[in-house]
């Protein structure tokens, strides 16, 4: 069936992987990634596939209610796939604002404007979407326990094996309270709810996932793993927060990108469905497993100051997602971790661009041929 539908962030780490699976795998969808390419938004995560037919790129402002309102009438847009995002904690600490201003009235505009759109239609809400990706993060912390219950620190073995119930025996399931503590977590919360209100208030027929801490490649190295894997590789030091024992629970960003199609085409408008790997991971076992891959030496650790508000422990229970949508995650870490830490080694010049600041001038060299 032939459908138009917009993915928002799509230049992002894990917006560009959703971009080029539906590019790929639905020809007869006409997909539209709009992104305002802010330093996160990298159009040459899209090179592979910046020419099919079926793909569009729109630089907007998600709180561009008017621009936005034009573009759902224009392309007659009847999917939305949100994952515009201002997305890293740290940014977030020292600039509130910014996350507020996308985060929440971005998503107020997208849902507004798609609310009047669709309503103006004789059809109305019949056959749309409004996927919301949201995070784990907006539960708040979980305690931090070994199976026997000791409190933490205790001691880490750097596995690469996944890890279910380690560091404790409770879980994020749909049900839990939102519990916020940094300005990116609230900011999240706050776009969930007002997506939750317009399906209560208006029937727009909406879905939220949660998902857990993603990995992979295209991620941007201020984040985990390809800072850590950057830094390492160049012998430079590793910063971990606090005492390093901190719980993710990490999930390879191709298994949330199916997720994203399973929940897409089958999951229950209005409902929550929560993402996460099964595999949860201290930073510190992270940090280590990197340094024994890349061959060098734990001497490059440096515990610095810890982040203000650090989350404890996020843990996902998925038991709703894998049993009513029968997705599961593919991936096992040591394979997940083994490959990204492969391609960030192997795609250095896209790294360079990076750390160089060259990747902004792609758009301009791609789109703006005179
Ligand atoms: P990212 O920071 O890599 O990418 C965000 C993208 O949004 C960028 O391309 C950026 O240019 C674009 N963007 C930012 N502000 C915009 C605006 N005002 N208008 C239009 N585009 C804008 O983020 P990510 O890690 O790929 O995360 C994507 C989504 O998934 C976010 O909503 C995030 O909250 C959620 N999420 C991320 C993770 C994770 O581990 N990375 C986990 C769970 C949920
Ligand atoms: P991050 O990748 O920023 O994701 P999030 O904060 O959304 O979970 O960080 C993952 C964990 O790694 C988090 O506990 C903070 C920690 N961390 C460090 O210890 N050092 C670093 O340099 C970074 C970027 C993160």
């Amino acid at each position: 069936m032939k459908r138009n539908i917009v993915i928002t962030g799509g230049a992002g780490f894990i917006g560009s992987h959703v971009v080029r699976l539906f590019v790929n795998k639905y020809p007869e969808y006409h997909i539209i990634n709009l992104d305002k390419l802010t330093y996160a938004g990298n159009l040459a995560n899209l090179k592979d596939i910046e020419d099919k037919p079926n793909y569009e790129f729109v630089k907007m402002d998600i709180c561009d209610f008017d621009a936005f309102y034009k573009l759902m009438q224009d392309k007659q847009v009847d999917g939305i796939i949100h994952l515009a995002a201002e997305s890293h904690v740290d940014r977030s600490i020292k600039d509130p604002f910014t996350f507020a201003r996308t985060n929440v009235i971005g998503t107020l505009s997208l849902l507004q404007a798609a609310k009047l759109y669709w309503e103006s239609l004789p059809e109305k809400y019949e056959g749309k979407r409004f996927y919301h990706i949201s995070t784990d993060e907006v539960y708040g912390a979980l305690e931090l326990t070994d199976p026997e219950g000791v409190p933490a620190p205790f001691s880490t073995k750097a596995s690469s094996e996944n890890q279910h119930e380690a560091y404790g025996k409770d879980f994020f399931v749909e049900t839990t309270k939102y519990n916020p503590h940094s300005p990116y977590s609230a900011s999240k919360a706050s776009s969930d709810h007002f997506v939750r209100a317009f399906h209560d208030t208006y029937g727009m027929p909406t879905i939220v996932t949660n998902c857990s801490n993603n990995y992979g490649p295209y991620q941007f190295p201020e984040k985990l793993i390809p800072l850590m894997i950057n830094n390492c590789k160049n012998g430079k030091q590793l910063p971990v927060y606090g005492d390093g024992m901190q719980i993710r629970d990490w999930l390879h960003v191709s298994d949330h990108c199916n997720a994203i199609d399973t929940v897409l085409h089958k999951g229950v408008i209005g409902e929550i469905y929560n993402i996460g790997g099964n595999n949860e991971k201290a930073n510190i076992e992270i940090v280590k497993l990197i340094i024994k891959t890349l061959g060098k030496d734990e001497s490059l650790i440096k515990y610095v100051k810890d982040r203000p508000g650090h989350d404890r422990r996020y843990a996902i229970d998925n038991t709703k997602i894998t049993t009513q949508l029968g997705w599961a995650p593919k991936y096992t870490f040591e394979q997940g971790i083994a490959e990204t830490i492969q391609w960030y080694l192997e795609n250095e010049e896209w790294m360079n661009k990076i750390t160089s600041g060259d990747y902004m001038k792609y758009y301009d060299n791609m789109y703006k041929k005179a």
